[in-house]
């Protein structure tokens, strides 16, 4: 069976969390398919042509330790918003979707560019201030120095370059199904997911389909 899950979404929706509980479930690949803009994003710092960071990415790469910063978020997001940066990254991300025994994708153009054709499409939101609340206390767990409104602030900026972009812009594809996490907890969010990944699996052997 390889059956793909896309879910993308925003910053801090929980679209993150959502796919590493599913794929633990059901026994599917994950791609995180943010880490491969971060890691090219702190490359582009370092001083590489971004271009040339994406084209030679390295599993070593998506190693490094700082990738789950904020500054590396906003590099990603500048670095995400030139053509061939994407298109560099597309083949890789296109060939683990459809890897034997299932793959979830994250990210912002899994369901409208990278697998258009994913069995369960999922759009995962919540508003900006629970958003914020969650990446907020995530940073300041992680011992960053920081406060609520400057990470509003950035994460509506990424959001927004993330959503004008020309190339791959973040947007909600029309047979994705929106999944809103304001009010939900991790475990009621995972259980809508995956009752949408159960109706997949339960067509696919109704239609003797290997999927
Ligand atoms: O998901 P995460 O916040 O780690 O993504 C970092 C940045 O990478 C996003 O703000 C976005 O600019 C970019 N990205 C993207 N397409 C994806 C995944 C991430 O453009 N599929």
């Amino acid at each position: 069976m390889s059956l793909c899950v896309a879910i993308d979404g925003p910053a801090a929706s929980g679209k993150g969390t959502i796919s590493r509980a599913l794929a633990a479930r059901y026994g599917f690949a994950h791609l995180d398919t943010g880490l491969l803009y971060r890691a090219v994003g702190a490359l582009a710092a370092d001083g590489t042509d971004p271009i040339d960071a994406a084209r030679a990415l390295r599993p070593e790469d998506l190693d490094r330790g700082d990738l789950r910063t904020a500054a590396a978020g906003q590099a990603a997001s500048k670095v995400a918003a030139i053509p061939d940066v994407r298109e560099a990254l597309v083949d890789f991300q296109r060939a683990f979707a459809r890897r034997a025994g299932g793959a979830v994708l994250d990210g912002r153009d899994i369901g409208t560019v990278i697998c258009p054709e994913a069995e369960v499409k999922l759009f995962v939101t919540a508003t900006d201030e629970v958003r914020a609340r969650r990446r907020f206390e995530e940073l300041v767990a992680g011992g960053a120095d920081t406060d609520f409104d400057k990470v509003l602030a950035d994460l509506r900026a990424r959001d927004q370059r993330d959503a004008d972009r020309a190339t791959a812009p973040m947007t909600i594809a029309p047979d994705a199904i929106e999944l809103d996490t304001s009010t939900l907890s991790i475990a009621q969010a995972v259980e809508k997911a995956a009752a949408l990944i159960d109706a997949a699996i339960k067509d696919a052997d109704n239609n003797g389909s290997t999927v």
